[in-house]
């Protein structure tokens, strides 16, 4: 007897000792929730959903919106034809929705973006009406409430996750990304930056071999101070510049779209590409180039046909990027005042690439186009690049 009472003590003292250890206010119950709130397949793929933390997730009703679309058994949804669906899993009282939406499986383009308020939405929607390419909207696990959001408060949770640097869960399952050529990744500027949400995307899923084209809208600070993150995150991948369209028109998209991002459909690229195009890459960013038509030019695209053709530059003056391309070009120097972007052969055999400014006797061999002098300062003025020259 006496025995057993020790036990019945010593238990009822350790569930005491757990309770004085929990801080007031922590509950212990984890809310019910479902794996997915968008979820974006393919025809004939199929994907179990789970309802998270429910005592008993069997006890579930699910149903979907159109099952000509997207079939829902027992959690597990099948994609049947292009469209979107809501799955609805109803437990007890309540009813808990993933957005399903299944693509044809004929695109090569698809949009993601993240949107907290509606404005990089509004944009990722005219991109969308432009190409005609798949999108999907980026749900973070926890929404984001408006006191979340609050940005004057130095500890609202977007303040505190992007003062860590953090990577929110996030509550989207893309189950065909790979076969997507082109991405177009948008999302409004938090500090600066990317938010949460787009690191923790880019570290789920590889873009190896994948374009990225990041666009953002923002209430002033633009999309440079996110590119080299999204550089850096985006490993393997080719990162265009990217683009603030906060108040773009449908026009003014379309003529991003058209003159910098290239067509949606990367195929149709290449076959657009004319005997003229040399594709430049600095670092990891590819950039739109207006070659200049001299016989310098000529001799580097012979050059480019072999192979591509590797610079290593090193940052000089504190306005250009300059490197030995391996050969002598034919020259046609004239005294030059060079602005940023302008490409320039230097004493016949050297590429020289501006941020900044410099008047010196150079050869013309082309532009950057497309991007404005802060952004090509943010990519060339870090440190040392690799340019890469390609037919
Ligand atoms: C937490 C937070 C931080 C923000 N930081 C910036 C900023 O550094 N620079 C800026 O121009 N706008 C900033 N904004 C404004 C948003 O970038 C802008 O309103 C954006 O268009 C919102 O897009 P959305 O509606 O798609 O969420 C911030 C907004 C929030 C909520």
């Amino acid at each position: 007897m006496k025995k057993r009472l020790i036990v019945i003590f010593a238990f009822v003292s350790i569930l005491g000792g757990l309770f004085i250890w929990l801080p007031s206010g922590v509950s212990t119950k984890a809310a019910v929730r479902l794996s997915a709130k968008t979820l974006h397949m393919e025809k004939g793929q199929a994907y179990k959903l789970k309802l998270k933390n429910a005592k008993s997730s069997k006890k579930a009703v699910w149903s979907s919106s159109d099952s000509t679309v997207a079939s829902v058994k027992k959690g597990k949804v099948t994609a049947i034809k292009e469209g979107s669906a809501i799955i609805t899993a109803k437990y007890g009282k309540k009813n808990y929705e993933c957005t399903v939406t299944v693509s044809g499986g004929t695109k090569d383009t698809l949009i993601v973006y993240f949107s907290a308020t509606g404005t990089t939405e509004d944009a990722a929607e005219k991109i969308q009406k432009i190409t005609g390419a798949d999108m999907v909207r980026l749900q973070p696990l926890k929404a984001y409430t408006s006191e979340d959001l609050r940005y004057s408060d130095s500890e609202c949770r977007a303040n505190k996750e992007q003062a860590a640097d953090s990577k929110p869960s996030i509550a989207t399952v893309i189950k065909n990304l790979d076969r997507y050529k082109t991405i177009y990744l948008g999302y409004p500027i938090w500090w600066g930056k990317e938010p949460g949400v787009i690191r923790t995307f880019l570290s789920k899923y590889s873009m190896e071999g994948k374009t990225l084209i990041p666009f953002c809208t923002s209430g002033s600070s633009g999309i440079s101070g996110s590119m080299q993150h999204i550089r850096d995150m985006a490993e393997g991948a080719t990162v265009k510049a990217g683009k603030d369209l906060t108040r773009s028109s449908e026009k003014d998209i379309e003529e991003w779209i058209g003159k910098e991002a290239g067509t949606a459909d990367s195929s149709d690229k290449k076959d657009e590409k004319t005997e003229t195009d040399m594709r430049l890459k600095i670092g990891n960013t590819e950039v739109t180039v207006k070659w200049e038509e001299n016989e310098s030019v000529a001799a580097l695209k012979e050059m480019a046909k072999t192979g591509p053709v590797t610079i290593n530059m090193s940052m000089y003056g504190g306005f250009e990027q300059v490197g030995p391309i391996g050969k002598s070009l034919p020259r046609n120097d004239v005294q030059t005042s060079t602005s940023a972007g302008d490409i320039v052969l230097y004493s016949g055999d050297k590429m020289v690439i501006f941020y900044g400014s410099n008047s010196w006797s150079y050869t013309r061999l082309g532009k950057i186009t497309g991007m404005d002098g802060s952004q090509l300062k943010d990519l060339l003025s870090g440190g040392d690049v690799t340019v890469v020259i390609e037919n």
